[in-house]
Formats: structure tokens, C-alpha cells, sequence
């Protein structure tokens, strides 16, 4: 058992993980604002509301805490486009309070959440770890400028890290009424939930890419093997593990439009969407090779079929609706 201090557990991909060291018998404790995440995701008694650019605040938490899991960050691109310094104060200046505060109290293991956007505009498929960090937003900008700083703290200060590319999270634990609820929603599977309930079409960001219906292809990674991922990398740093960067996806692509088919099989509704002009932006197909997470941290996702990862997230939309109206 380890103590293990976790950043931005109230939100999505947080709070499962916080689930799945809860059940591998982990001594847990949340640090979250609250700023973009709900305490009805953390288990009583987990939860320290603290904002990570607090640096004073973080040191008592950090006590005896063997490993720092780190997801707190805002994760819109779109916001980051327009308030960039928010972007960079929050996501990259965070993570250095972050880093001071283990510094000054010794705590030596940190994972990371980092993104697929690290690549920014590729014409590979599946990409590899090997690839330059290019990114193409303020966002992923935020989040590549950790990944090098964290480089550091392992050269200079002894901090190791294993740094985890996610590619697009979706689809929730079943029974355990948390899932993906960010206000304002950007993801595409609780757009198009939505877009069921409302009857308001959702928008296809372009149909003219070339792939094989026109729309762009993302890879869709379950969250609940995100966490098991998390705690992949726990075990690896524990190990005496190096530091490095995994990319977490399942090296399977799904076009918008296969989605939108497979909620329409997995819900028995029926989508309303309308084409719209592409985004600026928007890689063609972002594809996770995820080689390098499988076989030196022995990662293997559970959920292969988008049909059932739909599934998951349609039972906690129930859920969530549930409690919005109870
Ligand atoms: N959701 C995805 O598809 C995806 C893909 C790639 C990477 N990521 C990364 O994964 C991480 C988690 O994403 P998520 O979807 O769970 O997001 P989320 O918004 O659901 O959760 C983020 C949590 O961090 C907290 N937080 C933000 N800033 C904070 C601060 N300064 N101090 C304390 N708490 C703060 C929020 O209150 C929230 O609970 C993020 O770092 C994100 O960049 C997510």
C-alpha cells in the first residue's frame, strides 16, 4: 500500500482513477479546487479543496505521500485559444507549485496527464513516442512545456516521472454514478447524448477529410483503462522505473460518424446532426501507437469495442440525469 496524493480528483478521469487505487488498497488523499470538478466524485473524507498554484497549502498534503498522481489542469483547447495565459498560469505554472512543493518535501514519483494535443498536426498513423512535441495550441503548449520541465526534475532534482499521452477519454466505471460532466461540454459522445435529449442537431465538424467516410478519426480510450494505466505507471516508477513518456490509446481509430452509428446502436435513438465546415485545427486522424505502454509498463486495455465503451457512458448519462432531476 502507498500513500498517494492525487491532483484534480474531482474531475472525469480523477475521480476513476481515485476508484481504482481505492480498490488496489491505496491510502488516497484529493487535492482539487473544485474549480472545474464536483465533490459528488470524491469518496467522503478524501477531498482537501486547495488551488495547485497555492504552493504553502500543498506542503501538509504531501506528508509521507510516496507518489503524486497529477491531473488537475483545464482541458478545453478552444478556451485555451482565446485566454492562453489562463491556460499557462493554471496548467503549467500549477504544476510548477506543484513540483516546488515535492521538491521542498522530498516526494520523488510523479504521473502526469498529458495529451495526444503534445503532437499537434501529424501525417502519421499510429503515433509514435519518437515524434517531436509540435503542438498547435495554447493548451497543448501548456502541457508539453511540463512534460520538459519535468525532464529536468529528474536530471536536476531527482523527481521521476512517467508522463501519459492520452488520447480522447470517454465512457464511465458502471455503477459507480461518475462519468465525464464538463461544463461547458466539448466531448464528442456527451454531444451527441445531449443532442439526443434536446433534439438540437449536433455539429460534424467537417466531412471532406480523407478517410473513409470523410470525417475525422479519433481514438477513443475508456477511461476506466486510463486509470488502470495510472496505476501501471505507480508500479513501474515504484520499481525504480525512468522517466518517460507513454502514449495511452488503443491504437484503433473511429471516425465521428462511426460513433454517431455506434450510439444510435447502443441507446436505440436516433442522432440528429447536421455537416459543418471543418475546424481549424483538427488533425485529419490522431491514432495513439500505445506499444511502448503495453509492453515495458504491461498496460492492457479492457475495452475494445466502442459499442460497449458507449454503453458505459449511456448508462451514466441515466445517472446523471437521475440527479439532476431528483
Ligand atoms: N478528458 C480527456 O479526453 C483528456 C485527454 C487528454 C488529456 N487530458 C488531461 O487529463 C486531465 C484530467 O482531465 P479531465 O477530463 O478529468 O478534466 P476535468 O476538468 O474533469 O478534471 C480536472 C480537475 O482538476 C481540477 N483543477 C483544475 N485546475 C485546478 C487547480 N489549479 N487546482 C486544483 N484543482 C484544479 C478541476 O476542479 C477538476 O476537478 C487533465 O490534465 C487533462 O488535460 C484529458
Amino acid at each position: 500500500m502507498a500513500k498517494i496524493l492525487v491532483t484534480g480528483g474531482a474531475g472525469y478521469i480523477g475521480s476513476h482513477t481515485v476508484q481504482f487505487l481505492l480498490r488496489a488498497g491505496h491510502d488516497v488523499t484529493v487535492a482539487d479546487s473544485l474549480v472545474r470538478g464536483f465533490a459528488h466524485n470524491v469518496p467522503p473524507g478524501l477531498l482537501r479543496q486547495v488551488d495547485l498554484t497555492d504552493t504553502p497549502s500543498l506542503i501538509p498534503l504531501l506528508d509521507g505521500v510516496d507518489a503524486v498522481i497529477h491531473f488537475a489542469a483545464y482541458i478545453a483547447v478552444g478556451e485555451s485559444t482565446k485566454l492562453p495565459e489562463l491556460h499557462f498560469w493554471n496548467n503549467s505554472a500549477g504544476s510548477i507549485s506543484l513540483l516546488n512543493a515535492m521538491a521542498q518535501t522530498g516526494v520523488s514519483k510523479i504521473v502526469f496527464s498529458s495529451t495526444a494535443a503534445v503532437y499537434g498536426t501529424v501525417d502519421v498513423s499510429p503515433l509514435p513516442e519518437t515524434l517531436p512535441m509540435a503542438p498547435e495550441n495554447p493548451y497543448g503548449e501548456s502541457k508539453a512545456t511540463v512534460e520538459r520541465i519535468l525532464d529536468w526534475m529528474d536530471r536536476c532534482r531527482g523527481i521521476r516521472s512517467v508522463r501519459l499521452r492520452y488520447f480522447n477519454a470517454c465512457g464511465a466505471e458502471p455503477g459507480l454514478g461518475i462519468g465525464e460532466e464538463h461544463d461547458p461540454e466539448t466531448h464528442l459522445i456527451p454531444l451527441i447524448f445531449r443532442a439526443i435529449e434536446s433534439g438540437k442537431p449536433i455539429t460534424v465538424f467537417g466531412n471532406d477529410y480523407p478517410t473513409l467516410d470523410g470525417t475525422c478519426i479519433r481514438d477513443y480510450v475508456h477511461v476506466s483503462d486510463l486509470a488502470t494505466a495510472h496505476l501501471a505507471a505507480l508500479n513501474w516508477l515504484s520499481s525504480g522505473g525512468a522517466t518517460g513518456a507513454y502514449n495511452c490509446g488503443t491504437g484503433h481509430g473511429h471516425s465521428v460518424l462511426e460513433v454517431i452509428r455506434a450510439v444510435e446502436e447502443a441507446t436505440g435513438r436516433t442522432v440528429p446532426y447536421v455537416v459543418g465546415p471543418r475546424r481549424e485545427g483538427d488533425p485529419a486522424r490522431l491514432v495513439a501507437d500505445a506499444t511502448r505502454l503495453k509492453t515495458q509498463l504491461g498496460w492492457t486495455p479492457r475495452y475494445t469495442d466502442l459499442r460497449e465503451i458507449v454503453r458505459t457512458a449511456w448508462e451514466f448519462e441515466q445517472f446523471r440525469l437521475a440527479r439532476r432531476s431528483a
